[in-house]
Formats: structure tokens, sequence, C-alpha cells
């Protein structure tokens, strides 16, 4: 049967606060994350009728415990979706929610599905990095990959023996901007519209409400030259030029463009081309860079076609990598317009989808912006990257 493949959109994203691991959702279980932010998408697009979701993939890299039993379907399930939407788990590491967006992507544009959510969550402080792994000694003992592989900060370092132009001083100016960026959006009001506050409980402090990220912090080039580097004596990667350990969750609605217009739904983004690749996973954080190169292909674009960029900011040193290779400077405009997971935290699964709800933003604010692009790093070296298109470009520039 000869068929046509269908565009696909992103409607709408959220995402929690995201939280600093082991700090205010200490007491809060991962999956009650992830419903939290099913049930507000839910909310948000009454339109929908819940019956119409046709898939529910949810990332999380440490499958078990809370993050286990098949997240997907136990999550849709508990956000009181009815029993007959599937779900499922997905793990690509730090892409999970990307890798669960361009999955469900895949089954709408072929047709066996016309709505579906795809989102992540992590939560670091319950399953610290690295819980339960159990790697095959063949991946040592026959030299597939160089034990640093394995420790994703001893990667950036070695990002940084390979490209000494990053140098520590620059690192810290870009963890620095991260931060200022991020103080910037929250005074503007930025971010707020898409994090789904989070009832808290612990047993010492009572209730609360998370409503913001926990992590930001305000801080000064003096304050970031005094930091430890953790991962090597006298290295160049500190807490404050790398994303740090968070809990957090995300979900996206994703759907046909014909259904979304039949629906009323919202259409935020269109997607365009995606690529993921694999690289020599000691230095995983260069991934972005031939993924981005993949996308483009795919698409048809260079990278000056490229308007805007919401870049994951696992650490410094690989998102100016990929400036570099580009061409782009550190402090340019186009990219993480409001920060990154620098300051805002990357609970890995779910950092996907966060930076697709932002560009969708950036691109209502940017009609003069025909193409967006969301790219990450990954671990055991891997990069990720989706582009998309502005369905608000005014057909007037770049
Ligand atoms: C870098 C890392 C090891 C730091 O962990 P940590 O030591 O628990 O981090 P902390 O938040 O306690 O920060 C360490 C110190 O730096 C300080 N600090 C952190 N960020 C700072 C900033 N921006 N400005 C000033 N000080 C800062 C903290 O106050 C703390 O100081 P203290 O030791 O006096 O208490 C951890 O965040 C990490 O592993 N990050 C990478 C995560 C990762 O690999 N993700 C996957 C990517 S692929």
């Amino acid at each position: 049967m000869p068929r046509e493949v269908r565009e696909v959109v992103f409607v709408d994203g959220v995402r929690t606060p995201f939280g600093k691991a082991g700090g205010m959702y200490a007491e809060t279980r991962a999956d009650d994350l992830v419903i939290r932010c099913i049930r507000e998408l839910m909310r948000r697009n009454p339109q929908l009728p819940p019956d119409r979701v046709d898939e529910v993939a949810i990332a999380a890299t440490t499958q078990i415990g809370d993050q286990g039993l098949t997240i997907g379907r136990t999550a849709a399930l508990l956000s009181g979706l009815p029993k007959t939407v599937p779900g499922y788990a997905i793990d690509r590491m730090c892409a999970g929610a990307m890798t669960a967006v361009t999955n469900v992507a895949g089954g709408i544009a072929m047709g066996a599905y016309d709505v579906a959510i795809a989102g992540g969550v992590e939560h670091m402080g319950r399953h610290p990095m690295g819980e339960g792994v159990d790697p095959n000694p063949r991946i040592i003992a026959e030299k597939l990959v160089d034990p640093s592989a394995l420790v994703m900060g001893s990667t950036a370092e070695n990002l940084h023996d390979r490209l000494p132009g990053i140098t520590k001083e620059r690192a810290d100016r870009y963890g620095l901007n991260s931060q200022l960026k991020t103080a910037k959006a929250y005074a503007d009001g930025k971010l707020q519209p898409d994090m789904v506050p989070v009832a808290l409980r612990s047993a010492e402090q009572g209730w609360g409400l998370a409503t913001a990220d926990e992590a930001p912090r305000e801080t000064s080039m003096e304050k970031l030259a005094t930091l430890k580097t953790p991962f090597r004596p006298h290295g160049r990667v500190t807490a404050g030029n790398a994303a740090g350990l968070n809990d957090g969750a995300t979900a996206a609605l994703l759907a046909s463009e014909e259904t979304a217009r039949e629906l009323g739904l919202p259409v935020a983004m269109r997607m365009v081309s995606y690529g993921f690749v694999g690289v020599e996973p000691e230095i995983m954080g260069y991934g972005p860079i031939p993924s981005t190169e993949k996308a483009l292909k795919k698409a048809g674009l260079t990278i000056d076609d490229i308007g805007l960029f919401e870049l994951n900011e696992a650490f410094a040193v690989q998102v100016l990598a990929f400036l570099d290779h580009y061409g782009i400077a550190d402090d340019d405009p186009r990219v993480n317009p409001w920060g990154g997971a620098i300051a805002i935290g990357h609970p890995l699964a779910s950092s996907g989808v966060r930076l697709m709800t932002q560009l969708a933003r950036h691109f209502a604010e940017h009609p003069e912006v025909r193409y967006g692009l969301t790219a990450m790093c990954i671990g055991i070296g891997m990069g990720g990257t989706v582009i998309w298109e502005n369905p608000n470009w005014d057909g007037e520039a770049k």
C-alpha cells in the first residue's frame, strides 16, 4: 500500500522545576514527577480527548525502582489516561527524551499514531549515575574504549585535551553566562510558563511546592576560578562549568499536523529532520557536531539556515567545541538565549524535551527565524540533533 509521510508537529511541552539531587525532591518519587507533567499536558490541552493519545514513550536512564516497570505504561495509567492507551520505556542516556520524541515522530509520520506523548525523567538523587551498571569487562579488557569513557566528566577533560583552544577560563566564562542568561530569563518570566508546580513532602519540613529550579546560582569569574576539578587534578572541568546532578521530568505532546488542525491543537514547531551518531566514547561531548551535520544534510540545510539553537550544556567544553566547529561566537545571542543546563540542571533522560519546549517559546517570539535546532551529547559517545521549522515564520528572512 503506498503511503505518504505525514508532517509531525510539536504541540506543547512542560517540565517540572529541576531539583538538585537529594534536594527538594529527596522524598518525591521519580514517577510522580513525570505523571505531573503528563497530567499538566492534558490539562493545558482540553481539546485533546484522552483516548486520542496513541502512545506514551517515557525515557529514564536508570530503569529500576520508581523509574522502572515500563515507566511509559505505568505513568500513563497513573496519569489517568484511559487503560487503552499504551506506553513504553526508553533509554538513550542524556538523549532519552529526545529519542522518545524522534521515536513517536517516526510512528506519527508513518501513520501508526495521530497523537503521542514523549518525555523523560531522571531522579539522580534516588538513582545516582551508574547505579546497578555492570559493564561487560570486554569493553575495557579488549580496549574497546578507554576507562575514562565511562565517566562523563573525564570525557569532558579529554575533550579539553584534544581542543586546547578551549581553556578553563573560556569554559568558566561560558558557565557564568549561562547563569546570567537564566537569571534574566527568570526575571523576565520566560521559563515559568512551561513549568508545572510540584507538591513536595518532607518528613522534617512538611509540605511545600516546587515552583522554580533549584540549581541556578549567583557566581563570578573569581568564584569559578576557585572551584575544585573533581575529574582530574589540575583539570578544567568544575561544578561551575558543568551541568550538575539533578532531579526532574519533562513531557511533550506530538501529533500529525492534520490531527493537530482537526482537534484545534496548537502547532508550536514542525519537525524537519533528526540525526543520531556515534563518536569515540572518550570524547562523547563531540557528538552533537556530526549529529548536526547528519540532520542538516538530511534536511538539505546548512548551519547558516539555523536561526536559533538550544544546545544541552552537559559541559561548557562540549558546547564550545560545537560553537568553534561552526565559527559561532561563545556569546552568540542565537544560542541558548535563556541559559542552559549549567544553570538550570540536567536530569539526564528528561533534558531533550526541555530544549524543545524552550525552542518552541523562542519560535513564538521570533517569527523572523525559520529553522531552529536542538542538540545534545550522549553517554558512551553519541550525539543527537533535531531540526525544527517555525510555523510562525513570517517568510521575510532567516
Ligand atoms: C561536577 C560535579 C562532580 C560537581 O558535583 P558536586 O561536588 O556535588 O557539586 P556541588 O554543587 O556540591 O558543587 C561543588 C562546590 O562548588 C560550588 N559551586 C558549584 N557551582 C558553583 C558556581 N556556579 N559558582 C560558585 N560555586 C559553585 C558549590 O557551592 C560547592 O562548594 P563547596 O564544596 O564549598 O560546598 C557534578 O555536578 C557532576 O558530576 N556533573 C556532571 C554530571 C554529568 O556527568 N552529567 C551527564 C553529562 S553527559
